[in-house]
């Protein structure tokens, strides 16, 4: 893999930068950002899974340490507060050693209620970047995660630095590994579980580590949007198998969708021309591109497949219009990657945190910008059977325009996503996860 070594310096530059710009229009002398807390469960002496603070994993690859604190002000070395407490009872995090450290001034904090100590003396001129509200503000922090700061950083971070793109592409080669292993498990007669333990051993993270909760289903469950239950029983039969699974390095998330037909038939070819369109939309992917038009674009071809498979009747451009494509691909096209899987400023025209709403007709898609070289998208059509949405369809004349035996046909094949992660470059797009090899 690219050598992170090499890259990391130019990394931190360019956050460097950015900082040094927004706290000099906003007048602060730097910022504070704060890994985060433990979450303790309702009365219990056990914590949530630690989530670090996005912010703080986008400096550095530390995402598992609690009350660690990250001073930046845009042109001195970054400084890491490191927790580093004395416990008998945890395991107590190494002292950084790795081809970050150099970039970065390291102190060492034993005790988490010490952090004072270690603040600026002028802490009111800086801002905190954290979740810990509370916290901050007994630390006399009168700035606390600014508007101003928060949209400008969210819409600079959809633009990564080829250190970002090194650690998302090896995400990607990891959740690859896990997917061949999970389609080994799916033809191999595995329950939802089974198949989600031979991905997790593939890819060596635990649930935990994972960028979100993985959706493994198999046959009807495809059709469940954020169907995150694992049956451990194998289904009598065996017909469709969707797997939504990503992979972190270094705080980066793939985010990666395969469908599977058990069989030849007519659902294998609707994963096939699933895919087609899939890569349709990712081939008109470039600079200067308003991901809402891919999203339309993807509508107007999914009504040819609806047409094309005798599943609807009537002209493409009405059963987009009248919402008939949208009871089959209810959800976005995608979103932005990153940091996190739904990567924040999505909807972020400017760094002046223009908010652009997705169209009414299209509320659940996650994305508005115009595509720019560098950016990170996932690009995921979909096409279910959801019961649900069929029934409202059938309260109106459109019921007239469903093939309901063709329906029926797939409703026990639950449905169908293929999703791949793509940067955005300057003359070219590049499908990290095709190019490990990945197809349908
Ligand atoms: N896995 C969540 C998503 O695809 O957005
Ligand atoms: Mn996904
Ligand atoms: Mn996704």
């Amino acid at each position: 893999m690219e050598n992170l070594a090499t890259l990391y310096p130019d990394h931190i530059l360019e956050l460097n930068h950015r900082v040094a710009e927004i706290v000099a229009r906003e007048k602060l002398s730097g910022l504070v950002i704060h890994s985060g807390q433990p979450h303790r469960q309702f009365l219990d002496d056990m914590d949530y899974p630690f989530k670090v603070n996005p912010h703080f994993k986008a400096w550095l690859p530390v995402i598992d340490n609690p009350h660690c604190w990250l001073l930046v002000n845009g042109k001195d070395k970054p400084q890491l507060i490191f927790y580093r407490p004395v416990d008998f009872w945890h395991k107590v995090a190494d002292l950084p050693d790795a081809f970050w450290t150099n970039e970065i001034e390291v102190k060492l904090l034993t005790k988490a209620d010490k952090i004072a100590d270690f603040l600026p003396n002028d802490i009111g001129n800086w801002a905190y970047i954290g979740e810990h509200l509370e916290v901050a503000e007994v630390l006399g922090f009168t700035s606390r995660n600014p508007d101003a700061v928060m949209s400008y950083l969210h819409y600079h971070r959809a633009t990564k630095t080829q250190y970002e793109l090194a650690c998302m592409r090896k995400a990607n080669e990891i959740a690859v590994k896990g997917h061949e292993a999970a389609k080994s498990a799916f033809y191999g007669g595995g329950s939802e579980f089974q198949i989600q333990q031979a991905y997790l051993n593939a890819v060596d993270q635990s649930e935990n580590e994972m960028p979100y909760g993985n959706i493994v289903a198999l046959n009807q469950n495809a059709s469940i949007l954020h169907y995150t239950a694992l049956e451990h029983q194998v289904p009598a039969q065996r017909l469709s198998f969707l797997i939504d699974a990503g992979a972190n390095f270094h705080g980066y998330a793939a985010d990666i969708t395969r469908t599977y037909a058990f069989e030849k038939n007519r659902f294998g070819e609707l994963i096939v021309a699933m895919e087609q369109l899939q890569l349709a939309i990712i081939d008109m992917m470039r600079p200067g591109v308003k991901y809402v038009d891919l999203h339309i674009d993807t509508h107007h071809k999914l009504a040819q497949i609806l047409l094309d498979f005798n599943l609807a009747t009537g002209d493409k451009q009405g059963l987009v219009e009248q919402g008939i494509t949208s009871v089959f691909f209810p959800h976005g096209l995608g979103h932005m990657l990153g940091l996190q899987v739904h990567d924040m400023g999505g909807f972020l025209h400017d760094e002046r945190g223009t908010h652009i709403a997705a169209p009414e007709a299209h509320p659940f898609l996650r994305c508005t910008r115009t595509l720019a070289a560098n950016q990170v998208l996932t690009i995921e059509p979909g096409l279910y059977i959801i019961d649900t949405l069929l029934d409202a369809l059938k309260q109106d004349a459109r019921r007239q325009q469903i093939n309901w035996d063709t329906v029926a046909m797939l409703r026990p094949f639950g449905g169908i996503r293929i999703e791949d992660n793509v940067i955005v470059h300057h003359d070219h797009t590049e499908n990290m996860t095709r190019n490990l090899g990945l197809n349908g």
